[in-house]
């Protein structure tokens, strides 16, 4: 066998450098991977190698016996040989990844591209993001020493894979009393966030190709469970109503899973009308179909009475309500909640338990105990008259400061207004100025699978930005809108 490859140079002694042993072990490693030296192919001798390499033949012995142990070589009677290793082996010294060439692979990562930019979430204006400065932090990290002086060993094993019961039990009866929710606690998995939610009744509702449709504008993170999932999507139009759906679609492509936020729909804030729920949920009875209602930020309703969830209409809806605690808490907090219908929770829990690992225990205990001892509410009081006064604020400023001819969408609930711009200020390269400039709304037209001119706009973010910030900050947003206008 040609060792040159382990001769090549003497081993490195004296401080710093590994031990003899080590290094051996890593040029063996090292020349097997690369294929000089081949499988089946002898290596020298204990003795000779030693000798090659002045070291102790107890080093080399030693070297032998670990790479034997970990499959690189074979020792027998007649010697040590390199064990016949997969192609894979020499592959895996390589950097490059595996080519993703199957068509659903390729055509799912296709279909899943972000615009987020995880660092302009801290800015001014960002959609979705709660007022992280006025969290109860002193009194969530008291709760949670509590939780954790409770059960001190208990919270650190798996636990239930479909959440605490405390906390099951807690969401339960918020859902029942806020959202008019028919649940129980056996019906509720605790998910990582909404989005946890959506890939879970993807997971468990769906083949590939089933037909998924989304509302559109929409909310993306549906979009890319649903495509995930190698769903057949079709985004349908909502209007000032809800997602308006054609008579067409439900000959034609009949679905499988329908997501809608009836609440508050995600961007332009319509609220789905009642006539609407309603026959939404006996179409979708009548074509075997799901609605997944994604409830995710109704607690914050701004005028008029809250709007009770369309699960809670009338009795076995086909629908799965997803919730979550990123705006009601912090988004880090990666707590959502799935409530299954009753026509399916039996049969499906058995197979969520199986497929699912809980966690973020401490974190449920503390959830809890938040809700049960009025915490959690007193919070969302504090938080809606807080977003109630920057809504006002933003629609001010809106009205003094922008200039720029606009209608501002929705704003009933919620931490965002949407705001329609003319054509000639297209929207992605105000939010490209604008975030060079310190602020980060989103554009309407990005939540659309296929935009219309109707939606072109600016996704304002009010969760995060002090009412007093307003007036400067929409001096600026038109200056950004300026700088962008297309002269036609
Ligand atoms: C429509 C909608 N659903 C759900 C969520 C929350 O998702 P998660 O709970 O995964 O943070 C958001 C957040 O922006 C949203 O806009």
């Amino acid at each position: 066998m040609n060792t040159s490859a382990l001769l090549a140079s003497p081993l490195a002694r004296g401080p710093g450098s590994l031990p003899r042993q080590r290094q051996l072990i890593l040029r063996l490693k090292k020349a097997i991977l690369a294929g000089q030296l081949p499988a089946g192919g002898k290596l020298p001798s204990s003795r000779a190698l030693a000798e090659e390499l002045d070291i102790s033949r107890n080093t080399v012995l030693i070297a032998y016996e670990q790479l034997t142990a970990e499959g690189f070589v074979i020792a027998d009677r007649q010697g040590t040989r390199v064990a016949p290793l997969s192609a894979a082996a020499s592959g895996a010294m390589r950097a490059e990844p595996p080519p993703a060439k199957a068509p659903a692979t390729a055509r799912r990562l296709a279909s899943i591209v972000s615009t987020r930019n995880a660092n302009d979430a801290s800015l001014p204006m960002t959609p979705g993001t709660p007022a992280l400065t006025q969290f109860p932090i002193n009194a969530w990290r008291r709760a949670q020493d509590r939780a954790l002086q409770a059960a001190p060993a208990a919270t650190l094993g798996y636990g239930n894979p479909v959440g605490e019961p405390a906390l099951r039990e807690a969401i339960a009866q918020y859902l029942r009393v806020s959202r008019g929710v028919r649940c129980d606690a056996s019906r509720i998995v605790i998910t990582e966030g909404a989005q946890g939610a959506l890939a879970l009744c993807v997971q468990l509702l769906t083949d590939p190709g089933d037909t998924a449709w989304l509302e559109e504008p929409g909310y993306r993170g549906a979009k890319s469970a649903f495509h995930g999932g190698d769903l057949d999507v079709l985004a349908l139009r909502v209007d000032a109503d809800g997602i308006a759906i054609p008579e067409s679609a439900w000959r034609e492509r009949p679905p499988r899973l329908i997501q809608t936020t009836p609440s508050h729909q995600y961007p332009t804030g319509a609220v789905l009308s009642l006539a609407r729920r309603l026959n939404l949920i006996e179409r979708a009875r009548q074509a075997g179909a799901w609605i997944i209602e994604d409830d995710y930020d109704s607690e914050f309703r701004h005028q008029g009475e809250p709007i009770a969830a369309m699960q809670g209409l009338v009795a076995d809806a086909p629908v799965l309500y997803v919730g979550t605690f990123s705006k009601t808490m912090f988004p880090a907090l990666r707590l959502g909640f799935l409530v299954l219908p009753e026509a399916i929770a039996a049969q499906a829990m058995p197979s969520i338990v199986e497929m699912l690992r809980g966690g973020h225990r401490l974190e449920q205990l503390t959830m809890a105990a938040f809700i049960e001892n009025g915490q959690f509410s007193r919070h969302l009081g504090r938080m809606r008259r807080l977003y109630r006064e920057r809504q006002a604020a933003l629609r001010d400023a809106l009205a003094s400061h922008l200039g720029i001819e606009h209608e501002v969408l929705g704003g009933h609930s919620g931490l965002h207004l949407t705001v329609r711009l003319p054509p000639q200020f297209p929207d992605q390269d105000i939010v490209r100025q604008a975030r060079r400039m310190g602020m980060n709304p989103g554009a309407l037209s990005a939540f659309a699978v296929s935009p219309l001119s109707e939606d072109n706009g600016l996704v304002i973010g009010y969760g995060n930005t002090a009412a007093d910030r307003y007036p400067a900050l929409l001096r600026r947003l038109k200056e950004a809108a300026l700088e962008c206008r297309k002269r036609r």
